[in-house]
């Protein structure tokens, strides 16, 4: 899925959208911006905070290149949008040892142990914590080390996949609800046999965003497990059709990490996977969550 990658990039002269200043180029047609002239080292006002918001919401992910940052810049960073998420999920989770709100997605072993969560290889495509009640609003990825090919991310946007379903489909799945499961002990990044007690959560299949109004496809390939109230046969044959559908590149960026990279996206309205890479190469990510709303729809 090379896809986004290659998109030509325009600059947008000035600032589309309010009062930051911030000058943004696009990342792929329909998804995503860069956003310039911005130092993430440095505390942002209200103002600057508002206008980042907004560009975010409209681009569903937004950049910033050439960051050096620690781990208290991305946790102020991440309170412009939220509260960050401070919760341990597992033993695998790769929680930094000074800051509870970070976390480390990372292949390299120290004295035999991983040192990050999500360690290796291509991950299926996804919304970040789907499986609890109220999943995570957004999600940040800073690239410390990166592999020289591949482990790159990419990202779906979930309005467009939602306008383009044929209106008999939309009718068909409006109100309905879909359970999302995610088994840490298996394999984390391709979908398999979950356990009954891995983590577990009903939401609606169509997802009312709580800024924008818009509404967005909210199943994936790796976490949603059946259609709630339908034939198992059925449901496997519509969640099918879905995924082949949000996966379409049409709508979809792939974006090609490199270390000073500060990427974010909206759990709400994207998704997102990992391309492979070589295991023999070292990836380090620093990661913060921010916490979301219970998804409805509406
Ligand atoms: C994730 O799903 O949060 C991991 C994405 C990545 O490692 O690129």
């Amino acid at each position: 899925m090379e896809t986004g990658a290659s998109v030509p990039v325009q600059v947008r002269p000035g600032a589309p959208l309010g009062g930051g200043g911030y000058r943004t180029r696009p990342l792929a047609p329909l998804i995503g911006a860069e956003i310039l002239d911005i130092d993430l080292s440095k505390p942002i006002s209200d103002e600057s905070a508002a206008a980042l918001r907004a560009i975010w919401h409209e681009n569903c992910i937004v950049l910033f290149r050439d960051q050096t940052i620690g781990e208290e810049d991305q946790v102020r960073f991440a309170q412009c949008f939220g509260e960050p998420s401070m919760r341990l999920l597992n033993r695998h989770d790769g929680t930094s040892k000074s800051h509870p709100g970070v976390m480390f997605i990372s292949n390299i072993r120290e004295n035999g142990q991983l040192i990050g969560a999500l360690p290796d290889g291509e991950m299926m495509f996804h919304s970040d914590q789907c499986y609890i009640e109220r999943p995570a609003m957004a999600s940040m990825l800073y690239a410390i080390e990166v592999p020289s090919r591949g482990g790159n991310t990419l990202f779906g946007n979930m309005y467009a996949a939602y306008d383009a379903l044929p209106q008999a489909l939309k009718t068909r799945l409006a109100g309905m609800r879909a359970l999302n499961v995610y088994d840490y002990e298996g394999n984390p990044t391709h979908r398999g046999e979950a356990r009954p007690e891995a983590p577990q959560h009903v939401h609606p299949i169509f997802r009312t965003h709580p800024e924008t109004g818009r509404k967005a496809l909210y199943v994936n390939r790796l976490m949603t497990e059946h259609i709630v109230g339908i034939d198992r046969a059925e449901s496997d044959r519509i969640l099918n059709e879905l995924f082949d559908h949000l996966e379409n590149p049409a709508w979809i960026y792939e974006h090609v990490w490199r270390p000073g990279d500060l990427l974010m996206w909206d759990n709400r309205c994207a998704v997102h996977a990992r391309s492979d890479f070589d295991a023999s190469e070292r990836r380090l990510m620093r990661r913060c969550t921010v916490l979301g709303d219970v998804p409805y729809e509406s």
